[in-house]
Parts: C-alpha cells; sequence; structure tokens
C-alpha cells in the first residue's frame, strides 16, 4: 500500500475514486490529486474504511541489517519447573552477576554470556499467550525450550506445546530438568518424545536434548550453548535502523505510571518520544526502561524494555507502530478501535446464525 495513489488504490480496492476521496476527507487527509501517493498510514486508515486488511511492510532499502540475540520461549507441562529454570538462567547472566542477582521483572530478560553473546528469554505466561500471539501475527519467538521434568515424563501439555511450535514452525531445543532428583530417567523421557515425532539428535534427527537441573544448576551452560548453536544456524539478523517493528509481550497497568508495556523490537529502533499506535491503543513514548529498570534513549532488535506513555491498556501480541504525529497515532487508533467493533459485531451476527436460540 505504501506510496499507492488513488487511482491504484480504487483499481485494487474496487472502491470509486469519489468514494475514496470522500473517505480521505472524513479522515482529515488533504490529497491535492488522484495521482498523489499516500503514506502507509493513511493508506490503512483508507483500507480499515473500506474494509480490506492491511498488513505493513517494513521494506528499508539499503538499511544495514546485523546479527541479532535469539529471542527464547520456555514451554511445558505445569510443575516441570518452567519457572524455576527460567530463574535458574537468570542467574547465569553477567549483568545479573554484576548487579547482585536484582533483576526486575519485566516477563522477559536477557542472559549475557561471558563471551558476549546473549540470549533474551520470554516469560510466557503459557501456551495460550503464546498462541494468541501467533494467531495476531505476532512471531517473536525464535526458539522454543521444551521443559520435561526427568521424572514425569511426557505429559499432556507437554504435547500441547510441541504441537504449538510446529504449527508456529519455531525450532525446539528440549530441555530434560529435574535431572537431580533420584526418580529422573532421561532416557525413558528421550524415548517418550520420539513417539511423539520428534527427531531427536542422538538418534539421527536435529533437535538437540539437554539435561538439566535449575535446582542445582547443573547443564545451563550445555543449554545456552545448544541455544546458540541452533540460532547460529538460522542466521538470525535484523535491520537496525529505520521505523520500528515491535510487539507487545505483556502489558500491565501501574499505579503512579499507567498502562506499561514489555515490548520487543523485531526490526528498526523504537526512540524514546515517538508517537506510537500499539494494537488498537496510542500514546507517546515517555520513558524506555531495559530488564534491570535503567532508563534508555531507544531500544533496537531482540531487546525486550518497558515503554511508558500509552492512554490505554495493549494486549500480548499487539504490534507497534510509530507514526509521525499525535493526530495521525489518534487517528489510527480511534480506526482500529471502530474495526475492531466492527468485526466483534460481526462475529455476534455470525454467531446467531449458526447457533439459533433453542427456545424460539
Ligand atoms: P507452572 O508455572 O505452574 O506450570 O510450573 P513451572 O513449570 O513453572 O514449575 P516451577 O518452576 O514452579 O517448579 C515446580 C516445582 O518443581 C517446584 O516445587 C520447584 O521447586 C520444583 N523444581 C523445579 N525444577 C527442579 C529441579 O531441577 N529439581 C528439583 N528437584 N525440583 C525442581
Ligand atoms: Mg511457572
Amino acid at each position: 500500500f505504501e506510496g499507492m495513489t488513488i487511482i491504484e488504490l480504487a483499481k485494487r480496492s474496487g472502491e470509486s475514486i469519489h468514494a475514496l476521496q470522500n473517505i480521505l476527507t472524513n479522515v482529515g487527509e488533504n490529497i491535492g490529486s488522484e495521482f498523489d501517493s499516500l503514506s502507509i498510514d493513511i493508506a490503512e486508515l483508507v483500507a480499515m474504511e473500506i474494509g480490506v486488511n492491511v498488513r505493513r511492510l517494513h521494506s528499508c532499502e539499503g538499511a544495514a541489517v546485523l546479527p541479532r540475540p535469539p529471542v527464547v520461549t520456555v514451554m511445558g507441562h505445569v510443575d516441570h519447573g518452567k519457572t524455576s529454570l527460567l530463574d535458574a538462567l537468570r542467574s547465569t547472566s553477567v549483568a545479573a552477576r554484576e548487579a547482585g542477582g536484582i533483576t526486575q521483572h519485566i516477563g522477559a530478560f536477557v542472559v549475557k554470556m561471558p563471551s558476549g553473546a546473549s540470549i533474551t528469554f520470554l516469560d510466557t505466561p503459557g501456551h495460550a499467550a503464546f498462541s494468541a500471539m501467533r494467531a495476531r501475527g505476532a512471531a517473536i519467538t525464535d526458539l522454543v525450550v521444551l521443559v520435561v521434568a526427568a521424572d514425569d515424563g511426557v505429559m499432556p501439555q507437554t504435547i500441547e506445546a510441541i504441537a504449538h511450535a510446529k504449527d508456529a514452525n519455531v525450532p525446539i531445543v528440549v530441555a530434560i530438568n529435574k535431572c537431580d532428583k533420584p526418580a529422573a530417567d532421561p532416557e525413558r523421557v528421550k524415548v517418550q518424545l520420539a513417539s511423539e515425532g520428534l527427531p531427536l539428535e542422538e538418534m539421527g534427527g536435529d533437535i538437540q536434548v539437554i539435561e538439566v537441573s535449575a535446582k542445582s544448576k547443573s547443564g545451563l551452560d550445555n543449554l545456552e550453548e545448544a541455544l546458540l548453536l541452533q540460532a547460529e544456524m538460522m542466521e538470525l539478523k535484523a535491520r537496525i535502523d529505520g521505523p520500528a517493528q515491535a510487539y507487545v509481550v505483556e502489558a500491565r497497568l501501574d499505579r503512579g505510571r499507567g498502562p506499561l508495556a514489555t515490548a520487543i523490537v523485531k526490526a528498526g529502533t523504537l526512540v524514546c518520544g515517538q508517537h506510537i499506535v500499539v494494537g488498537a491503543e496510542w500514546g507517546r513514548i515517555r520513558a524506555i526502561r531495559d530488564t534491570a529498570g535503567k532508563l534508555r534513549e531507544d531500544a533496537t532488535p531482540a531487546m525486550p524494555v518497558e515503554i511508558e506513555g500509552l492512554k490505554g491498556l495493549p494486549m500480548a501480541g499487539d504490534d507497534i507502530t510509530a507514526v509521525e504525529s499525535e493526530e495521525r497515532a489518534k487517528m489510527l487508533s480511534a480506526g482500529r478501535k471502530k474495526k475492531l467493533e466492527k468485526d466483534r459485531l460481526l462475529k455476534i451476527d455470525e454467531g446467531k446464525e449458526v447457533s439459533p436460540d433453542p427456545l424460539e
């Protein structure tokens, strides 16, 4: 849509030029002639009005593309030690050691290794959040660590996690946890995983399996190495300069600071002071904080940050787009809210059709 003229938009959408010009006037845009090209924001507004779905393509020709750290999500069955493992991993970070183990909890953290390499871990509340994000097209995760307790073995949510990762086309690294327990039987777990269709490395496949214990903190180095190896093979890169493409990992309301969003930048740079549209909400970035709570001027790819300055509470998986002015931000937010409401009503309508009231 970027750079499209009204004539082209009319042709593609099947709307008349006159109708499109009316919409443009309604959203307060002064378009000189039908030969002028539309900005991406205006194109999105118009598209929403005529019920066409748009996707923003962030092509920044010539911008530098650099390697970036992997973003990892931990999944697995309840009580198999996801939180414990994340805590143990967090404690291995150089930064955590320097800060005496004190890191602010914002739903994501970065483990910096002595080698200088780093890994970003997302502390997602559960499989549902992972799926919700994916459903919104927020492919934030590069890798999944599948945690399986060595004593319990493969359980229903283990299988569910495998399905989610496969659906999302995200590579899995298996962490067999609780290997310190007397009842631990990692070999049995491997056989179970293989029978769930996971091609494990030691059986000729390509899925790495690492035996760990979150409790005794053993095997953590191996797990980090395995993740970096997997990431290396994926050649993860991101554009650093230019407009940010970022996503909300989680959001919460702080009494003093208002709505706060934990975000991960996928490409480009998010800068303090920018006007942003976040899902259907908008705001102006008042502060950016890293996972240690330190204020920053900007956020670059794979770096989890907390953003302050939103007018409303966004949802996990919402996309963050920087726009040129407050008016634009307000307009896009209003447009998206209207579209959400329209979609919601449409869904209710459809619901009525498929399930008529049994009393009637
Ligand atoms: P949910 O978030 O409820 O799904 O659980 P979880 O997967 O986050 O598990 P959590 O980290 O809360 O651990 C569950 C229990 O297992 C706790 O009592 C932990 O102390 C224990 N645990 C976790 N990791 C290990 C381990 O490596 N060894 C042993 N012995 N116990 C562990
Ligand atoms: Mg937990």
